[in-house]
């Protein structure tokens, strides 16, 4: 180890800072947000007074010349001394920072690679939540509250560990402060009762289904959870993301099988939750576009259980983007609906006359079984055939198919993606804006001209 890390406590201590350029600045704004009173001087005419008192002194003056008559006066005022990218002149090394509030990561390379330490600091970055420095505050919070009621060390491990990693900890990451001061409470009656605690159930949306597409905080929870319960139309790359002893259980519907009730669904939440689980109700795309996470929470809600939604990139947003068609365009479109297929044959009817408007796009899930129905239900409410329409079938996917025409022809897209048995999920996507789908020729990309 070349350089020991030490965190100082700066706090209401003076700092001088040396220079005025975007270095300077940096390291003022570091200091400051230590707690320290920042002296910011400009290098003209400082004397050895300037650093009297003072905890540490940066000088970042952009001159070789000032850089060491500057460091020189530090150094003679016995203040430690941080010259910026001049490491032989350097006291101590400032280290790249991951700071979550309480919680600080610094790293170095000891001068070796600072593109090295960038880069780790990034990885790092990724994998420690923005809120992680909420559970050090949560812990503290407690910290005398559980010292008093559980007197051994080794239980009062588990219960600090599960105040991390558990239904509290993962609601001040999420940031419901509140839900996870309650969740604490609420383990602390068990821990004086000697009851199982209970779990916490994480509604999460897995994307259309690349899983590089998977949120961060989706890829976190996957690999947390005790049990996963999700949808047919979640692929197995997304499953082979989580923890591979969890126990994973499909409550999708498909053919040939019996399928669960959103009631049976609900309930096995429950169950599990109440067990003290933590669960993960993985959806594709996001749970709250077409996806019955709302009937979920109301449950959840309704027993007094925890729980936390994580969105996910929608099937709209996802196949859009792999098929390049921008939903909105300045000059072509400024509205964007998303609306379902089935609706169209079914009793909450959008109201289609207001959505068959020019420069509004309409992303249209579950429609390719009703595109008749859809294709008719738009021309009656006056929208021009020649309209452009795009089928995105497994978007982000690697068997992804797009095709694309105009509307008067939908049902005879929609009729190539639908009847194959094989065939994955499609998304129509009606509007002006669907004509870049034919702008992206690639090799699962067929186009129908209709003239
Ligand atoms: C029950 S809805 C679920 C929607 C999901 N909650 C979302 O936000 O994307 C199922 C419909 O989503 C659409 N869908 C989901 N994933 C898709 C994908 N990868 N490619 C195309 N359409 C997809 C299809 O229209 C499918 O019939």
């Amino acid at each position: 180890m070349k350089h020991l890390p030490l965190f100082f406590d700066l706090a209401g201590r003076l700092v001088v800072v040396v220079g005025e350029g975007t270095k300077a600045e940096g390291r003022a704004a570091l200091a400051r947000s230590a707690g320290a009173a920042v002296a910011q001087l400009a290098p003209s005419q400082m004397t050895i007074e300037d650093f009297r008192g003072a905890a540490a002194a940066f000088i970042a003056t952009d001159d070789v010349e000032g850089d060491s008559r500057v460091q020189a006066l530090a150094k003679a005022a016995g203040v430690p001394v941080n010259v910026a990218d001049r490491p032989a002149l350097c006291d101590f090394i400032l280290p790249a920072i991951v700071d979550r509030d309480d919680v600080v990561v610094a790293i170095s390379t000891g001068g070796a690679s600072p593109t090295l330490a960038t880069i780790l600091r990034a990885r790092i970055e990724a994998a420690l939540p923005q809120q992680f420095g909420a559970l050090a505050k949560l812990a503290a919070a407690f910290r005398s509250q559980v010292n008093t009621l559980i007197a051994d060390p080794a239980r009062r491990r588990t219960f600090f560990r599960r105040l991390i990693e558990g239904p509290a900890g993962r609601l001040a990451l999420a940031g419901d402060q509140a839900g996870a001061r309650r969740a604490v409470l609420t383990e602390l009656d068990s821990a004086r009762n000697g009851q199982t605690p209970q779990g916490i159930a994480h509604i999460v949306g897995a994307g259309p289904g690349d899983p590089d597409l998977l949120t961060l905080r989706a890829a976190q929870l996957l690999q947390e959870a005790d049990a996963i319960l999700h949808d047919d139309l979640v692929p197995p790359e997304v499953l082979a993301r989580a923890r591979r002893d969890a126990e994973f259980v499909s409550v999708g519907k498909r053919k040939g099988r019996p399928s669960w009730a959103q009631a049976d669904i609900d309930a096995e939440l429950v169950r599990r939750v109440r067990a003290g689980q933590t669960v993960v109700r993985l959806k594709a795309g996001d749970p709250f576009v077409f996806g019955r996470g709302g009937e979920e929470i109301d449950a959840l809600q309704a027993a007094g259980l925890a729980y936390t939604v994580v969105p996910g990139i929608t099937a709209a947003l996802g196949c859009a983007a792999s098929a390049g068609i921008p939903l909105t365009h300045r000059r072509i479109a400024s509205a964007v609906t998303f609306v379902s297929g089935h609706s169209a044959q079914g009793n909450r009817r959008p109201d289609w006359a207001s959505l068959a408007t020019k420069g509004h796009t309409l992303a249209i899930y579950m429609g390719a079984s009703e595109a008749a129905s859809v294709r008719d239900l738009l021309l009656d409410a006056g929208t021009d055939p020649t309209t452009p329409v795009a089928i995105v079938e497994n978007g982000s996917r690697p068997e992804e198919r797009v095709s694309s025409g105009r509307l008067s022809d939908l049902a005879r897209l929609a009729a190539l993606h639908s009847q194959r048995s094989d065939a994955g999920p499609s998304l129509i996507i009606v509007g002006d804006v669907a004509a870049y789908a034919a702008r992206k020729p690639e090799p699962n990309f067929e186009f129908a001209q209709v003239s």
